[in-house]
């Protein structure tokens, strides 16, 4: 195969950078296709990035014999039915988190995954793909800081966001599916272990209107992982200095810290406020070069005709354990798994 021909779907907040990023930065890769059911949007960014096909309709998208891969980056109510789809059409799949926006719906994707084992399929969870976290986890992985005794990571939005993250509230599944997915994923990941308990708090300490949806603007959970390691998971929505992405992991021999102070770059500013680090603004710029590099797997396992490590399994396990932590959170009962 020369390059690999990719269609993107769904040009949003994270799409658009997605197909950005395909156009120009991904190696071995050709952004062929595009669909949004946005037609403006669409027409002005194929011309834009120089897109041969432009599709309103995903299903036609699929029969497009020029478009060796699928890149999913629609509403995540769409993920798992598109993963059947596109698989059973011949086509490669990237999907974004999450997996599914239920468990019976993830299991019906990984269905669609076993039955097509000559197609590549991999799910997003771009953070084990930033430099940082992926450097702190060879390290753990090397036993540098010992047994993990305790995983700690945040996440959290800034408050100046709030008005859409209320009006996304009913359909994202809750701040531990939503939000947290990626602190699951990256607790799994690093300390290669499954939770056994959970026990969940929170509430809506500044903006009332998540409790229509049983959530909260802040909510965090305790779990106990079979291996004794000890996991508190933070989402929040109200941040005021920006987006706050941090993880701790004392282990028994040593500490890491990824991100203690989130920091947009290494500028210093000295003004009238003191001194201070500015933060990064939002999720894109974090990770502007994690979804890079996950995409790039992506690209580089169809070429090299292997697997993604990252697996179907592992959004239907982050999504079964989302959905236990809201349980707690719902019930303030300690759950176990
Ligand atoms: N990994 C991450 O850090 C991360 C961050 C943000 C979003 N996401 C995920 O990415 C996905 C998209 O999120 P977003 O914030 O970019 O959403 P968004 O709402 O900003 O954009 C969705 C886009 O999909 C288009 N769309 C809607 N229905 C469609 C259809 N049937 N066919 C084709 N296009 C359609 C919309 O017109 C819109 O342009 C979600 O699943 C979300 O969970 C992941």
């Amino acid at each position: 195969m020369n390059k690999v021909r990719v269609g993107s779907v769904g040009l949003g907040r994270l799409g658009m950078q997605h197909a950005e990023n395909i156009a120009g930065r991904i190696q071995n890769a050709e952004l062929a296709a595009l669909c949004d059911v946005d037609k403006p949007k669409l027409e002005e960014t194929a011309k834009r990035l120089g897109v041969q096909y432009r599709f309103s309709i995903f299903e036609e998208m699929i029969t497009c014999k020029d478009v060796d891969a699928i890149v999913l980056v629609s509403p995540s109510a769409l993920h798992t039915r598109q993963i059947a789809a596109a698989m059973n059409a011949g086509k490669h799949v990237f999907s974004e988190k999450p997996l599914g926006v239920t468990v019976a719906e993830c299991k019906e994707a990984e269905k669609a995954v076993e039955a097509h084992p000559d197609l590549v399929f991999m799910l997003g969870f771009m953070r084990r793909f930033d430099e940082s976290y992926k450097y702190a986890h060879d390290k753990v992985a090397a036993g540098e800081i010992g047994k993990p005794i305790l995983f700690r990571s945040y996440s959290q939005d800034p408050e100046k966001f709030i008005a859409g993250s209320i009006a996304f509230a009913p359909f994202s599944g809750g701040e531990f599916l939503d939000m947290a997915v990626h602190d699951i994923d990256l607790a799994r990941w690093f300390t290669g272990s499954e939770p056994e308990t959970v026990y969940a708090i929170g509430g809506c300490y500044a903006h009332p209107e998540f409790a229509v949806s049983n959530d909260g603007d802040n909510v965090s959970c305790l779990l106990k992982f079979k291996n004794d390691c000890m996991v508190f998971l933070f989402a929040g929505r109200t941040a005021p200095h920006g987006y706050n992405v941090e993880t701790e992991i004392i282990g028994t021999k040593g500490i890491l810290r990824i991100a203690s102070v989130p920091q947009k770059n290494l500028v210093e500013i000295l003004d009238s406020y003191g001194v201070r680090k500015e933060c990064s603004e939002n999720f894109l710029e974090r990770f502007d070069t994690a979804y890079v590099n996950e995409v790039q797997e992506f690209v580089n396992c169809i070429v090299e005709k292997r697997k993604p490590l990252v697996t179907v399994y592992d959004g239907t396990r982050v999504s079964e354990i989302a959905y236990t932590c809201k349980a707690a959170f719902e019930t303030g009962e300690l759950i176990r798994f």
